[in-house]
């Protein structure tokens, strides 16, 4: 039987004779690198610096949430707002692979800039066994290149430190629960963010538009359908389609928005969720009256293979 109070006691201590000097962690506020933190920074005190790099592709109120989780854990955290610098690197770029290179190229230099600045000797990562017994470079990897904030490079030139490196999740969700950390069920969402659920140029526009119909989806699908009876993903994609339709007694050229929802069990394969049409009702007609820009929703009933679950 695993147990979380010894695993902590143990690690902190291990950690604290390991590591010789300054610290530094990419922490998307999920469970793993939040963890991964916290463990670090029981060891090892304010010479972790937790960085949280806002793209600005994030879902709605991510950056105020995680602002107020490390605040409450005591971090020596800093979020930094690079969404003008993401965005901009994506002026008139279309096509998805080379997005999602841009958005890897540029986490990377925002982040290498605060480890130098910090004096970090060390990167701290909340790789968990799977990350890696399972990277063999599997089918997934030679479809979408995946931007994890969990893989930054070796070329770093900093020690690495992986903390949960021999758990499983379950296990790290003990470890989180134990630490008193937030460790609420929460869908997947793809390292490059909303930049890759808006088909074609990225623009600020665009990214409010999709957020916005995001977390329309997200708030009905957790009223619609309570914990764990969920869709294992749900969300919603901004297609670069316009077509007609009235609002009021005016003739509209709006953009129309994708929404997907899918199970599945580890994102290799998925089947589109079979939603009850009052959900959907609701979804669209929410999206429809509250986005002016958008005046056609349409559901996605595409299974993967052969769709990928993202768009991009
Ligand atoms: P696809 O679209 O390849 O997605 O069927 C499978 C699962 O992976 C998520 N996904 C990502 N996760 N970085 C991530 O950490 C990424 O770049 C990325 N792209 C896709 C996707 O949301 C789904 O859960």
């Amino acid at each position: 039987m695993f147990k979380p109070d010894k695993f902590v006691e143990e690690k902190v201590k291990e950690l604290r004779e390991e590591i010789k000097g300054r610290a530094i962690i990419a922490c998307s506020g999920g469970v793993d690198s939040t963890t991964a933190a916290v463990l670090v920074h029981r060891a090892i005190g304010d010479n972790l610096l937790a960085v949280f790099v806002d793209t600005g592709f994030m879902r709605k109120g991510e950056a105020e949430r995680i602002d107020a989780l490390f605040s409450r854990l005591g971090l020596n955290y800093k979020i930094i707002d690079a969404s003008e610098d993401f965005i901009s690197a994506l002026k008139g770029v279309t096509d998805p692979e080379e997005k999602r290179k841009i958005i890897g190229a540029k986490f990377i230099e925002v982040f290498e800039r605060e480890a130098k600045k910090f004096g970090a000797e060390y990167l701290v990562q909340g790789t968990i066994a799977p990350d890696w017994i399972e990277s063999g470079g599997g089918l997934r990897e030679t479809i979408k290149s995946h931007h994890n904030v969990g893989g930054l490079p070796k070329k770093m030139n900093l020690k690495l430190v992986e903390p949960l490196r021999d758990l499983y999740k379950d296990e790290v969700r003990k470890v989180a629960e134990y630490l008193d950390l937030e460790v609420k069920e929460r869908q997947p969402f793809p390292g490059p963010g909303l930049a890759i659920r808006i088909l074609g140029e990225v623009t600020r526009e665009k990214l409010d538009i999709v957020r916005e119909a995001n977390a329309i989806v997200e708030e009905e699908v957790e009223k619609f359908y309570p914990f764990p009876d969920r869709p294992w993903q749900y969300f919603a994609v901004l297609l670069p389609v316009r077509s007609v339709g009235v609002h009021g007694d005016k003739r509209v050229y709006g953009y129309t928005v994708a929404v997907r929802m899918v199970d599945s069990l580890d994102g290799m394969s998925a089947a589109y969720f079979k939603a009850a049409h009052e959900l959907l009702d609701r979804i669209a007609t929410r999206i429809t009256r509250e986005i002016k820009e958008v005046n056609r929703v349409v559901y996605d009933i595409t299974n993967k293979p052969p769709a990928t679950i993202e768009w991009e």
